[in-house]
């Protein structure tokens, strides 16, 4: 088998020029500018740099993306008001809440506080349930950019068998449910798999598609993957590196190596899905803003 590497990278700059020229057409055709609003509450340095690196790719594409940042302190009451605030004004199509939040604050209520319709990262229960019912919705970014990602490298999903390992509400179980959807891009037989699955091997090795959501470093191995498969990485994982600079490398939940001479096609990680997912935020903002317009 020659091995095809899934890339990430470019199909995510592919996906990014569509949108930017998306932008264009609308803003011709209607003046309106989608606008992406990211919350960020408290200081944690991960998230900072996360959203300084969201608001600015999103400019680069023509969103107006403006970041709102609540000290670490702040009440649910008063994240909840600043998202009221966002819902009511309308140059916001998208509201992002970046997690984690602080302990003190119940995601679940936040998240439900967001407009469905300016939910971006598609993790409000109202959109994940269309996924369930096959309505149309803004569906969550990791999932969606999966999607993409066997789209646009020509793999059939339709009447393959679809093996997710990991049922998180962020990948496992949406991914799962939108690819058993009857619908194009879908129609798979899909099983799903997590940690009290009984001989997991058995069924990773029957899967035509293998989806690792799992965040276990090379957790799957070459004796768990069927000849000719196509492998989706999700894992993002940091190992120690004594020779890196950082002192840490990032690995996915397959192990690269052994897996993907018998595979079809694999993901990188880094350079998979990872690139895909903020991509998918910037197109969920511009199909909200879109949806808003009436188009
Ligand atoms: N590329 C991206 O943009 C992106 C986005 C999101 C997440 N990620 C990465 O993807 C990975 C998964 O993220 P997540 O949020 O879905 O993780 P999560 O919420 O921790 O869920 C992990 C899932 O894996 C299952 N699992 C754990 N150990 C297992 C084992 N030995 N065998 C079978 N299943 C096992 C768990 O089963 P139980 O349910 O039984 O506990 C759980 O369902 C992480 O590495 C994360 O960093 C990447």
């Amino acid at each position: 088998v020659t091995t095809r590497v899934i890339d990430g990278k470019k199909i995510s700059a592919d996906i990014r020029a569509e949108i930017a020229a998306d932008i264009q057409r609308l803003k011709s055709a209607t003046g309106i500018i989608p606008g992406l609003a990211v919350v960020l509450v408290g200081e944690d340095p991960a998230s900072r740099i996360y959203v300084r690196n969201k608001n600015r790719a999103a400019r680069e594409l023509g969103i107006n993306s403006e970041q709102f940042s609540l000290p670490a302190t702040a009440s649910e009451a008063e994240i909840i008001g600043l998202v009221d605030k966002l819902n009511r004004n309308g140059e916001v199509h998208g509201i992002l809440v970046q997690s984690p939040l602080p302990d003190h604050i119940d995601e679940s209520r936040i998240n439900m506080a967001i407009l469905p319709e300016k939910d971006v990262d598609g993790t409000h229960p109202l959109n994940l349930g269309r996924i369930l019912t096959g309505g149309e919705g803004l569906r969550p970014c990791t999932p969606l950019g999966i999607q993409e990602l066997l789209k646009r490298s020509g793999v059939r999903i339709e009447g393959s068998h679809v093996v997710v390992v990991g049922r998180s509400n962020l990948v496992g179980k949406p991914i799962a449910a939108m690819l058993a959807q009857k619908a194009a891009d879908a129609d798979a037989t899909v099983t799903l798999c997590h940690s009290r699955t009984r001989d997991l091997a058995s069924h990773t090795r029957s899967a035509d598609i293998l989806i690792a959501a799992i965040g276990k470093p090379a957790l799957i191995g070459a004796d768990m993957v069927k000849e000719g498969a196509v492998v989706i990485d999700v894992g993002i994982n940091r190992v120690p590196d004594p020779a890196s600079p950082k002192g840490y490398r990032v690995v996915g939940d397959v192990s690269y190596d052994e897996v993907a001479p018998k595979c079809a096609a694999i993901t990188p990680v880094p350079g998979g899905v990872g690139p895909m997912t903020v991509t998918m935020l910037f197109y969920n903002t511009v199909r909200a803003a879109r949806m808003a317009a009436g188009r």
